[in-house]
Formats: structure tokens, sequence, C-alpha cells
């Protein structure tokens, strides 16, 4: 969050291995960002490995309320360039990046000197691509440690986990999947619904 208030810094990213949580935290820095009027107005959008450069323009642009000229398809870039120009302070997070994201030129995004109240949040497994972006702020998502992933794991599944005999395999369970949140999280909800020992002691 001092980043985003960091006025030397334009683009920041967040990098981690998939299922980390980025997105997850991505989501929670609009909502925290929004709690407090840091901006005003976040856009948020999914590039993914292959991304359609007419689909991410016409998200943006959607979440701008800028009137697309064909059904969701933005047929002048400079459009989007005006409308987040006239944001005085604005973040736009692409979520989920594989490759450079060539802001200005092709997405049609003013930052840097265009446009100072832009920042710009990333994510994406690699960290390298942040150094094709000259993104001036990188942070780095690990796994959860044992104690952290428990957590979670109990949180999902429940009080099931605390109060039956299923506890020392679950826990195991937990261990088990190197404290990535999406499998713990899978795998917590699944036993929150199935509750055979049986079942948790082939998981373990
Ligand atoms: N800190 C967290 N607390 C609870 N659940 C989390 C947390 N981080 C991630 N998750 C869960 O893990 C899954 C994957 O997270 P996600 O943000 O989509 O990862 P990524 O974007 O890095 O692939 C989601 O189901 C999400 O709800
Ligand atoms: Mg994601």
């Amino acid at each position: 969050m001092e980043a985003l208030d960091d006025e030397n810094i334009n683009m920041i990213g967040i990098c981690g291995m998939g299922g980390v949580g980025k997105t997850t935290i991505v989501e929670e820095v609009c909502r925290q960002a929004k709690a407090e009027k840091k901006f005003d107005k976040d856009v948020m959008v999914v590039v993914s490995q292959t991304p359609n450069l007419a689909k991410i323009q016409g998200k943006i642009a959607q979440e701008l309320n800028l009137v697309l000229e064909t059904k969701d398809k933005l047929e002048t870039p400079q459009s989007l360039w005006v409308r987040i120009k006239a944001e005085k302070k604005i973040l736009v997070v692409l979520d989920d990046i594989w490759d450079k994201v060539e802001l200005i030129e092709k997405v049609s995004i003013p930052v840097e000197e265009d446009h100072k109240g832009c920042k710009i949040l990333l994510t994406s497994r690699r960290k390298n691509v942040y150094n094709k972006m000259n993104a001036e702020k990188i942070f780095s998502i690990e796994v959860l440690d044992e104690e952290e992933a428990w957590i979670l794991f109990r949180g999902t599944a429940g009080e099931i986990v605390a109060s039956t005999d299923l506890n020392p395999i679950t826990r195991e369970v937990a261990r088990e999947y190197g404290g990535l949140p999406i499998a713990i999280v899978t795998v917590g909800r699944a036993l929150m619904k199935n509750r055979s020992k049986d079942v948790w002691i082939d998981a373990a």
C-alpha cells in the first residue's frame, strides 16, 4: 500500500507461482485502496497467457463507462487514453500477464510522463517481465509456512478438522500441499463435504 502512495513509483509488479494468491492480493489491494479513497477510480482486467488486446481495452473502457462504438470493442484506442487521463488518480490492475504488455503503444494507457496519476499494478508468474516493463517495485509472494497453511486449511475445512479424530491426518494433508493456497483451499473444501476418515488417510 505504501508503494501506491509513492509518487516516484508508477508501476508495481507482484510475482509468484500459480495459485499462490496474486489475484487475491490485488483484489484486496483494490478493496483497501477504495476504502481509503486513494484513487478516483480503479480498474482491473485479466490479461492471461494469450492476451486479447481488443478485449482488454474493451474491459477497461467498460469499467470507465466509456461508450463502446461496437458491441464489446473499442474502435479508437485514443478515446481510452483520453478517458484515463481525465481521471486525476487512477489505478489500473493487469492480472496474470505472461509477457511484456505495451501499455502506451498498444493498450493506450497513459503512464509515467504522460500521466503521473496513473498507477499500474501487475501480477505475473514470471519475474523477468517486470524488468522488460521497467516496473519500479517488485513484490514476490511465497508459499505459506506450515502454521499459515494450517490456519488456512482449518478456516476452509471448518471445525470438523479440530473436533474429530481427523485432526492428525488433516494436519498431515495440510503439510502435504506445500503451502500453496489454491491446493489447501481446494482440499479444505473437499474435506468439508467428505467426512470419511478413510478418504483422508489416502490424501495424506
Ligand atoms: N491469503 C489467502 N487466504 C485465503 N485464501 C487464499 C489466500 N490466497 C489465496 N487464496 C485462495 O487460493 C486460491 C488461489 O489464489 P489466487 O489469488 O487465484 O492465486 P494466483 O492468482 O496467484 O494464481 C483462491 O481460491 C484463493 O481464494
Ligand atoms: Mg491469478
